[in-house]
């Protein structure tokens, strides 16, 4: 099958894309203290130049004391950061692709490996990773204001260095999907209750706060996740109208564009139809969507951090949900990993030139 329509423009707002292909964000863990090195900087510019139509950035914390667990994830805040930022968005611009970087908190967090610890303990919604797993602190309804402001900061900065877009990380179980989940939200006040109505109230005042700072014509991304890295299982809208209950009132907040996270894509939502969530997503809420989850490859990403490597797969069940309008937009994780020409080589048919997704390019960032 052809995969001609992956390559055709798409336009929403401050977002002019030339093909369809998206670089999912992932931590990369390269940025010392925070601050965004040159070779980072390279690293997107590399996938820029390799043909991505749209770059997320990995997830970039937001100003908050215990916004990470990791000394080497690369901060949204202060000055030297910030300067990080600016170069990497002039460097992918100047190899014509654009680029968002996916705002996050990480919220209850396991201690990383290394033995680092933020300067204060993790909050969330109540103080919970998972079930029976208490981390940290349950948030004040002031350490929740400040929180929404230190997302809408985040937004304005990124407006204001350039970027055509930003991604605001409300999946895989961090701080603002601890917020919709049940099980990691016990909150009696106005960001907790029984219905995802009530637990939506957090990511939806982080929207219009967002919203607020960029005003209307900057593109506002989403990403969710049904799955939580502690159950692959998971399912927070277990039918369409829990999805359209969970994600319509975000889109009505300012989010335009629904990032569906999935480890494969080809994976039904719901019983008694084929959609994926992606697609499910699209026909709730009438929105733009992005898919993602084994785009071109064998094995999946949970794989990957268990040390797999994975082939390159063929593209027609993609290129199929993707031309009957599923979703407009398709993210491609470890591929550009290893690979920053992958999109190149789909566009030009060179498939033998493919590599797959390798476990070393987990180590390093590959430049070539
Ligand atoms: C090394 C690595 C880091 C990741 N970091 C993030 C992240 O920072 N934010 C996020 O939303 N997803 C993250 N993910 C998930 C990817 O964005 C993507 O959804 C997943 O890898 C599935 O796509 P793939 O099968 O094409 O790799 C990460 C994945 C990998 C492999």
């Amino acid at each position: 099958m052809s995969t001609i329509n992956l390559f055709t423009q798409f336009h929403l707002k401050s977002l002019h894309l030339k093909n369809r292909i998206v670089m999912a964000p992932m931590t990369r863990s390269f940025s010392p203290n925070g601050i965004p090195t040159d070779d980072v900087a390279n690293y997107y510019q590399k996938r820029a130049e390799g043909e991505v139509g749209l770059i997320f950035s990995e997830g970039t914390v937001i100003d908050r004391p215990s916004s990470s667990n990791d000394a080497n994830v690369p901060h949204f805040y202060g000055e030297e950061a910030l300067k990080g930022w600016k170069q990497i968005i002039d460097g992918v611009h100047s190899a014509g692709g654009q680029m968002g970087p996916q705002i996050w908190h990480m919220g209850i967090m396991d201690n990383h490996h290394s033995g680092w610890v933020p300067p204060v303990p993790f909050e969330g919604p109540s103080g919970l990773n998972r079930p029976g797993f208490n981390n940290g602190n349950t948030m004040s309804e002031k350490d929740i204001e400040n929180t929404i402001l230190a997302f809408g900061k985040a937004a304005a900065d990124a407006k204001r260095l350039g970027f055509d877009t930003i991604e605001i990380h409300g999946a895989h179980g961090y701080l603002i999907d601890q917020f919709f989940n049940p099980e990691t939200n016990l909150r009696t006040d106005v960001y907790g209750g029984k219905t995802i109505k009530e637990r939506n109230t957090f990511a939806i005042e982080v929207v219009k706060e967002v919203r607020r700072q960029v005003g209307n014509d900057f593109a506002v991304i989403m990403r969710f996740s049904q799955f939580k890295p502690s159950d692959y299982n998971y399912k927070l809208a277990k039918t369409p109208q829990e999805l359209d209950a969970w994600l319509t009132p975000l889109v009505d907040a300012g989010v335009d564009i629904l990032h569906c996270s999935q480890r494969r894509f080809w994976e039904p939502e719901f019983k008694n139809s084929d959609l994926n969530f992606a697609g499910w997503a699209k026909k709730v809420t009438g929105s733009p969507t992005i898919t993602v989850g084994s785009v071109g490859l064998s094995g999946d990403f949970f794989g990957a951090f268990a040390g797999e490597s994975s082939q390159p797969a063929s593209l027609d069940e993609l290129t199929k949900r993707f031309d009957r309008g599923d979703f407009d937009l398709v993210a491609v994780g470890r591929p550009l990993l290893s690979d920053p020409n992958w999109a190149a080589k789909i566009r030009s048919g060179k498939t033998k030139e493919l590599i797959g997704f390798t476990k070393e390019a987990l180590a390093e960032l590959v430049l070539e």
